[in-house]
């Protein structure tokens, strides 16, 4: 009788303690995200990751205000990963010790060396090109070559721009900056701005909905809004992208200018192993196909082949200019943007 009792008392403590384990490894497998990314283009990744690994994953995200989140909640941060679009954001968090330092041979190996950075604290998860769109009906494709065209007087009245201080055209304006020079550079824009059929306004898909309502010819824009607005369920929006075409510019020379959507793993993240587990797996070819397939952006992984529609679109010659380098000429290229007036 006792003894039976005694294997009672330790089958439950077993029991207890499995139960405890159980539950401390649930919560040990978590990973917290901060994310600019949209949901619907995020979570079918971190879902996709889910699957894959056990580890759950928990998402904040806000369009604005990450880099001030990160730096109040200072060493208290739940944060683990952080994910963002652009490379003057990227480079914002690293520039304020956000992002860890990382050693992964499987990072290095899957993205190409200028698109991630030399200290290894951030990396470009996909690609996007900053194309020009022309009218199919009002201009042939061997009439822009380069994107320094477009400052040329023959397009006086005829081109449409977002504001230039938003983050994509100011990366590709330091990218301008970076192959020829302040100077040459300012005097593009200044020349961009004067061929302007209207003041500067709207996103990306405003100015191929322009191009459609005969406002403009021809206008700067990422390549993925051509893909989503071609495939939307508006019907209005597929009319838009019947209007245009898009041009990957400076194929004789350095290429088109690409931005990146990356990540990092955040500084005082209390589970590095597993973020940099994440990063990995969005590097890797179920993710880099979601990238193409979700959102029309091309894949970083030199082994993975882009998307159907974005193949479509034909390859192209990318500028190689290691982004970072781009990353810190942002500043100078804001500063030509304001005395523009782009
Ligand atoms: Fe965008």
């Amino acid at each position: 009788m006792r003894s039976r009792m005694i294997f009672a008392a330790l089958a439950l403590i077993m029991v207890l303690q499995t139960g405890v384990a159980s539950i401390t490894s649930a919560r040990a497998a978590e990973l917290n995200v901060y994310s600019h990314r949209q949901p619907f283009l995020i979570n079918p990744f971190l879902k996709a990751f889910e699957e894959k690994t056990g580890t759950k994953v928990n998402v904040v995200f806000a369009s604005k205000g990450l880099v001030q989140r990160l730096l109040a909640e200072g060493q208290r941060s739940p944060a683990d990963v952080v994910l963002t679009v652009d490379i003057g954001r990227l480079y914002a968090y690293a520039d304020k010790n956000l992002f860890a330092k990382v050693t992964s041979p499987k990072l290095s190996q899957n993205i190409p060396a200028h698109l991630r950075d030399v200290d290894n604290r951030w990396f470009g998860l996909s690609k996007r090109a900053r194309v020009v769109a022309i009218s199919r009906d009002r201009v042939k494709p061997s009439e822009v070559q380069k994107i320094e065209d477009l400052a040329d007087p023959k397009w006086k009245g005829r081109v449409c721009s977002r504001p230039g201080s938003h983050v994509y055209n100011r990366a590709l304006l330091a990218s301008i900056i970076a192959a020829h020079g302040k100077e040459t550079a300012e005097e593009w824009a200044r020349g961009l701005v004067a061929n302007m059929a209207r003041r500067p306004q709207g996103n990306d898909r405003a100015q191929v909905k322009a191009i459609f309502e005969g406002v403009c010819d021809v206008a700067i824009i990422n390549s993925y809004y051509y893909g989503k607005l071609k495939t939307s369920k508006v019907p209005a929006q597929r009319k838009w992208a019947e209007a245009i075409q898009i041009v990957f510019t400076n194929q004789n020379d350095r290429g088109n200018h690409v931005n990146i959507s990356g990540g990092g793993v955040a500084v005082h993240s209390k589970n590095k192993a597993r973020a940099v587990k994440l990063l990995e797996f969005l590097t890797e070819k179920t993710a880099q196909d979601l990238y193409g397939r979700i959102n029309y952006e091309f894949p970083v992984n030199p082994m993975v082949e882009a998307g159907p529609e974005v193949k479509s679109w034909g390859t192209f010659k990318e500028d190689q200019q290691p982004i970072s380098r781009i990353a810190t000429l942002i500043p100078v290229a804001q500063r030509v943007i304001d005395r523009v007036g782009w």
